[in-house]
C-alpha cells in the first residue's frame, strides 16, 4: 500500500514539475502585448468555468477587457508587430469607418454606411477575427498532417514540390502559393473531407420554389450541408478516399460549381478565402 501511495505521489509531483517547466515561461502573448489567460494545471484556460466560478462568456469578456490596454500601449507608437491590432488602430484615428453595404439582391442598390469607432467595436473585431481565423486554420492543418501521415505517396510528392521550390527560392512569400499547386491540392482535398464548418445556416429572404417543387417560405431557416455534399459520390467518386489529384491541374476544372465550398459561398463568403 505504501508503495502505491508513493507511486501516486511521484506521478503527481512529476506532472506538476513538467507543468511548471512548460508554463513558467508562458510569456509568448505577453511579450507581444496580446491579451491572454495563463493556463492552469489540469484545467488549461477553463479553470474558472470548470469550477463554476465564472460563466464562459465572462471569461471571454475578461480577455476582451484587456484590449483597450493593448490599444493604448500601441497608439501613436509605430509597432514592429504589424498585426491586426495595428491595422484596426488606424480606424481609431479616423473615428469613423465608412463602407458600402451588400447590394440589394433585387434592385442591386447599395448604400454607404458609416459606423462610429469605439473600443467595443475594435474589441469585437479582434475577437471575431481571432475566433473565425485561428481554430479553422489550425484544425485544417491538423487534418492535413493526419492525411499526410496516412498517405505516404502524397507526402513524398508534397516534399518533392517543397524541395524543388527551395532550389529556386530562398524565402517564402505569399505568392509562392501559385508555385506550389500540389500543396494547394492537398489542402483543398483536406477541406473537402473535413470542412471546418460542416453546414452553413441561412434565413430565406423571399418565398422560393426549386425546380423540384420544393418550396421555401420567407423566414425559413435552412442548413446547407457542406460536409454531406463534399462526400457525395455523384460529385466526388470514392468520396472517402484522400485524393489530392481531384484538385490538381486540369482535373480541378471538372469540379461542379457549388459542390465544393469549404469557405461558404455568396455575399457572406469567408473573409479569409
Ligand atoms: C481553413 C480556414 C478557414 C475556413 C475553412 C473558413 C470557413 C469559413 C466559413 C464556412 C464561413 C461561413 C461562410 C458563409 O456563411 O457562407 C466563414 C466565415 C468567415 N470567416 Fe472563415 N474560414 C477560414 C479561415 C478564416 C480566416 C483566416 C479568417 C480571418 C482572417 C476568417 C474570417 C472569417 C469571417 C470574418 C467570416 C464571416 C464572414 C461574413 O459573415 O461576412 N476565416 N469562414
Amino acid at each position: 500500500m505504501v508503495l502505491f501511495y508513493f507511486f501516486v505521489f511521484s506521478v503527481a509531483v512529476t506532472i506538476y514539475i513538467v507543468y511548471y517547466l512548460l508554463s513558467k515561461n508562458h510569456d509568448y502573448w505577453k511579450k507581444r502585448k496580446v491579451p491572454h489567460l495563463k493556463p492552469s494545471l489540469l484545467f488549461g484556460n477553463y479553470k474558472e468555468t470548470i469550477l463554476l466560478k465564472k460563466h464562459q462568456t465572462q471569461v471571454a469578456y475578461d480577455i476582451c477587457k484587456q484590449f483597450p490596454g493593448v490599444f493604448e500601449s500601441r497608439e501613436g507608437k509605430p509597432s514592429t508587430t504589424n498585426d491586426f491590432v495595428d491595422l484596426i488602430l488606424t480606424w481609431k484615428k479616423n473615428k469613423v469607418i465608412t463602407g458600402v453595404s451588400l447590394s440589394n439582391e433585387k434592385t442591386g442598390a447599395k448604400k454607404e454606411l458609416t459606423m462610429d469607432v469605439d473600443d467595443d467595436l475594435l474589441i469585437s473585431q479582434c475577437v471575431a477575427i481571432f475566433g473565425a481565423g485561428f481554430e479553422t486554420t489550425a484544425t485544417t492543418l491538423s487534418f492535413l498532417l493526419y492525411e499526410m501521415a496516412k498517405n505516404q505517396d502524397a507526402q513524398t510528392k508534397l516534399i518533392e514540390e517543397v524541395d524543388s521550390y527551395f532550389e529556386k527560392n530562398e524565402t517564402i512569400e505569399y505568392e509562392c502559393v501559385n508555385e506550389l499547386p500540389y500543396i494547394a491540392a492537398c489542402i483543398d482535398e483536406t477541406l473537402r473531407l473535413y470542412p471546418v464548418l460542416g453546414l452553413l445556416t441561412r434565413e430565406v429572404m423571399d418565398d422560393y420554389t426549386f425546380p423540384t417543387g420544393l418550396r421555401l417560405k420567407k423566414g425559413d431557416r435552412i442548413h446547407v450541408p457542406i460536409y454531406h455534399i463534399h462526400r457525395n459520390p455523384d460529385y466526388f467518386p470514392e468520396p472517402e478516399v484522400f485524393r489530392p489529384e481531384r484538385f490538381y491541374g486540369d482535373a480541378k476544372k471538372d469540379i461542379k460549381p457549388f459542390t465544393f465550398f469549404p469557405f461558404g459561398e455568396g455575399p457572406r463568403i469567408c473573409l479569409g478565402k
